[in-house]
């Protein structure tokens, strides 16, 4: 495991707590530091993830971040703060709410930790990483979004519930944004190599596509007062250890277009190669007729809630 290394996570909730953990579960980093509007919460979180550290024999340190300086020298940072939607209020509320504060935390992160990768993970995830992107100013190949990882896991998953056998082979393919029009590819997903349409038919592919993607839902439907957090915070950590460790391996992110897939200045998920420099390859996969036109719906209602926020003036 790399040594010296810094991690702020904005947004010590659900899924950012679990992404410390995580980190500090493994010993990812040397250290991660947490910054909430509640800090009171993020440091009696932090004090018991350094003492579950301990327990584990990892070196990572968890503290609290109370001041945005404290976010500098961070090589990663993970962006969590959110405000969960309430009755009464409409989706373009709730974009406009969460916008405010992705403008708000990634100009602390702009001015401390300029060289840093920032992994946008709040929603809607698409948008909120267009937003950190043009706020920030920084480079489109160092502010990305988790949601590829989670929506492929969760595809496999469930492959993994129609056949019974495989776990942890199944490797299960999703691009576009991170909403109801994502592009589940079954033709780009395999069990160990054996094609999916050779192991389900048709019928039980278009389930798992279905299933894939509302996965969110269905976890929201349980929990009722929140959503997911275990599955996001886990493909979270995988971004953010590939980029430490600058691995180059192959994730699916969200990220700006400039030309690929003939789509300019829009947000979307594609594969990229991860390192130290964040994106530092993106692969423009041949697609079907059928599947780019999947993945125009899915990049058009990105634009849609992008354009919302333009008419608002956000990006003047
Ligand atoms: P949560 O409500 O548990 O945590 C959000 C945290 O943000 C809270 O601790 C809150 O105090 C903090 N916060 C709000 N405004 C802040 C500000 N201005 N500065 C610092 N902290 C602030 O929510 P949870 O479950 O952790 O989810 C976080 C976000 O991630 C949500 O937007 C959720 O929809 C999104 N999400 C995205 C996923 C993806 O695949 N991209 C998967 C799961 C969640
Ligand atoms: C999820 O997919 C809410 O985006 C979140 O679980």
């Amino acid at each position: 495991m790399s040594r010296g290394k810094k991690v702020a996570i904005i947004g010590a909730g659900n899924v950012g707590a679990t992404v410390a953990y995580s980190l500090a579960m493994k010993g990812s980093c040397h250290e991660v530091v947490l910054r909430d509007r509640a800090p009171e919460i993020a440091k009696g979180k932090a004090l018991d993830m350094s003492q579950a550290a301990n327990a584990a024999r990892t070196h990572t340190i968890v503290s609290v971040a109370e001041e945005a300086s404290d976010l500098a020298g961070s090589d990663v940072v993970v962006i969590t703060a959110g405000s969960p939607r309430k009755p009464g209020m409409s989706r373009d509320d709730l974009l406009m709410i969460n916008a405010d504060i992705t403008i708000q935390v990634v100009a602390d992160v702009k001015k401390y930790a300029p060289d840093a990768v920032i992994i946008m993970v709040s929603n809607p995830l698409d948008v909120m990483t267009y937003v950190a992107l043009k706020e920030s100013g920084f480079p489109r190949e160092r502010v990305l979004g988790m949601a590829g990882i989670l929506d492929s896991a969760r595809m496999a998953h469930f492959i993994y519930e129609k056949i019974g056998y495989g776990a942890g082979q199944i490797r299960a393919s999703v691009m576009g944004g991170h909403g109801d029009d994502m592009v589940p590819l079954p033709k780009f997903s395999t069990v160990a190599g054996v094609p999916l349409s050779d192991v389900l038919d048709e019928e039980q592919i278009l389930d798992v596509i279905e299933r894939t993607k509302h996965g969110g839902a269905e976890i929201v439907g349980y929990l009722k007062t929140g959503s997911a957090y275990y599955a996001p915070a886990k493909s979270t950590a995988l971004m953010v250890e590939a980029i430490l460790m600058d691995t180059k391996q192959i994730h699916p992110c969200a990220i700006c277009f400039d030309g690929e897939y003939g789509y300019h200045d829009v947000v979307s998920g594609v594969p990229v190669v991860l390192g130290a420099n964040g994106a530092e390859k993106i692969f423009e996969v041949t697609l079907s007729e059928n599947q780019k036109e999947r993945f125009a719906k899915s990049v058009g209602s990105v634009q849609s809630m992008i354009d919302v926020l333009r008419d608002k003036h956000y990006f003047d």
